[in-house]
């Protein structure tokens, strides 16, 4: 398959607990090259755009809150089979249900505080890659 781009966050209890570095480690074993990278943190509004499309559901409030607690970590990763290599890699929103060995088993403390995002599609991956950076960011 041909290489393509997918979008994640290391959310701000990995990155405040110190796992960002040994997070960054496994997507680098994994074969993901890093091609755009930042440290930064979200308002809750932009948290709230971001994750717009959970708007309707009763963890919102809860879930703006929380992504704009503090830094994180966006990243736009190259693989082939990216956006579904990188969901294998990070395991199942609830920490309870991820296999052993991904990323959210071994460092999400709940179903919100869950470590890390990842793209659910392509061209969910583009969208999100464009909300934190320009173009000229991506190598
Ligand atoms: P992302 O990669 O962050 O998009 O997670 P996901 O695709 O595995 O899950 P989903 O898009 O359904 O949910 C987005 C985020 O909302 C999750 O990663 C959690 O941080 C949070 N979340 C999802 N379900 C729940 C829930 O039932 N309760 C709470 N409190 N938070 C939830
Ligand atoms: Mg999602």
């Amino acid at each position: 398959m041909a290489q393509n781009r997918t979008f994640t966050m290391i959310k701000p209890d990995a990155f405040s607990a110190g796992n960002t570095g040994a997070i960054l480690k496994m997507i680098e074993e994994a074969g993901f090259r890093i091609v755009a990278a930042k440290v930064t943190k979200l308002t809750a509004e932009r948290a709230g755009q971001f994750y717009e499309v959970h708007k309707e559901r009763p963890f919102y409030n809860d879930l703006c809150e929380y992504m704009s607690s503090g830094a994180i970590m966006a990243l736009i990763l190259e693989k082939d089979n990216a956006v579904a290599d990188f969901r294998t890699l990070i395991g199942a929103t609830n920490p309870a249900e991820a296999a052993e060995g991904t990323v959210r088993k071994l460092f999400a403390k709940s179903i919100e505080a869950n470590a890390i995002h990842g793209s659910d599609s392509d061209e969910n991956a583009q969208l999100e890659g464009s909300f934190f950076f320009s173009k000229d960011e991506e190598f």
